[in-house]
């Protein structure tokens, strides 16, 4: 059997990573700017993490969502008081968009609503309602068509008004900060907007915290720099540090009932102690703070290197859009100084997604050779410039 090729492949195959960094199976290190797609949140390989999850294998690794595991309330109760959430429910699952599907269906269930508003460009994930509200034809099977999936432009605060004024509306989920359409933070007024109307018309809001959560942003979760409260959140990547885990946060006043959401592996033994590792080394580690000042310190560098369009973003969660495609700098990060970063839908866009305790000394190589990149790039076209000329 081979494997259904739908992943485009970098040449590289890692067998060991620590921290920020990554080794090949020819033993060429590398410096890790991506985290598998925003995933490792505290480092790869934390020793505190691999304890806590050898230690639960040890005892138990799964058992069904039928009986008491301690782990998940450890977890529901570390995870409210971090990010501030300590009224809500959690509903844990496996992956994003499992994560985003439950929260759409529970945003219906309460209101008795079909209708979703999501926005341009929006990324929630492949299955039936996410892939419906992720504005990407491509993605989206015959079977994925949804009439109820009403996808508005981006920070229009008339066009908003006017859809909540023509339908009954269930919820409108946005991402905390967009990630595949290349990091776009929404402003404060649009947030809070949408927060009001959601509240004027009983609609639910949902927040996708999936990419930009767990204190990448420099804060718990990204919309908090904008000071709203979704009714609903949703998390993944980070969470779980590379262990497959997900959660929906619930306002308390949605009432749940028996059977009402259900997954069969979401919530194991195994990936609470992931995730409960996570929580406690940002907690001990004062990581959230970290993402902040380096991200900041990486974003004011960013500025000032020639041959960049603009640079968007919010702690460890950067985008650097090009005046071109940005493929080749990617590739000769990759090739030449052995780093990883990544790409988004917006060809010309890098994405910076480390791990949250990325140091400045790791933060300056990977500004050194960008710039160094950056500047034989502009001078080629300028060189190629004066002989036009
Ligand atoms: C904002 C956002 N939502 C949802 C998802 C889907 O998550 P998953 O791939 O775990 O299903 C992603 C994945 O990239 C994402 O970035």
């Amino acid at each position: 059997m081979k494997l259904f090729d739908v992943y485009p492949l970098l040449l590289v195959s890692p067998v060991k990573a620590l921290g920020s960094r990554l080794w090949d199976d020819a033993g060429n290190e590398y410096l890790d700017l991506y985290g598998g797609h925003a995933v490792i949140s505290i480092g790869h390989s934390h020793p505190h993490y691999v304890r806590s999850i050898t230690a639960q294998l040890d005892q138990i690794g799964f058992y069904s969502n039928s009986v008491h595991i301690p782990q998940q309330k450890k977890l529901s109760y570390l995870l409210g008081v971090m990010s501030g959430y300590e009224d809500y429910n959690l509903f844990l699952c496996n992956s994003g968009a499992e994560a985003n599907e439950n929260a759409m269906k529970l945003a219906s269930f309460h209101t008795g609503r079909k209708k979703i508003i999501s926005f341009a460009k929006a990324f929630h994930g492949r299955t039936s309602a996410a892939v419906a509200a992720t504005d990407d034809k491509s993605i989206q099977a015959p079977i994925n068509e949804n009439e109820n999936m009403i996808i508005c432009e981006w920070e229009n605060q008339t066009v908003l008004e006017n859809v909540f004024l023509q339908h009954e509306i269930a919820a409108v989920i946005i991402e905390g900060i967009q990630g595949v359409a290349g990091v776009r933070v929404p402003s404060s007024p649009f947030l809070k907007k949408i927060e009001q109307l959601c509240k004027k018309n009983r609609a639910m809001m949902i927040c996708d915290e999936i990419q930009s959560g767990y204190g990448r942003s420099g804060k718990f979760f990204a919309h908090q720099h904008a000071n709203v409260k979704p009714d609903i959140i949703t998390v993944a990547k980070g969470m779980g540090n590379g262990f497959p885990v997900a959660g929906v946060l619930i306002h308390p006043e949605i009432q749940a009932k028996y059977g009402l959401l259900g997954t069969t592996f979401g919530g194991s033994h195994l990936a609470c102690s992931a995730a409960n590792a996570v929580l406690e080394v940002i907690e001990q580690e004062n990581l959230i703070n970290h993402a902040a000042q380096i991200g900041e310190y990486m974003n004011n560098e960013l500025k000032s290197v020639p041959g960049i369009k603009e640079v968007r973003g919010l702690g460890l969660m950067i985008g650097i859009e090009l005046y071109e495609s940005s493929a080749e700098v990617r590739m000769q990060l990759l090739n030449k100084y052995h780093i990883f970063v990544g790409s988004a839908s917006n060809k010309n866009t890098l994405r910076i997604l480390p791990a949250l305790n990325l140091s400045k000394e790791d933060a300056n190589f990977f500004l050194d050779a960008f710039r160094n990149i950056m500047n034989e790039k502009t001078k080629s076209i300028k060189n190629s410039e004066l002989v036009l000329s």
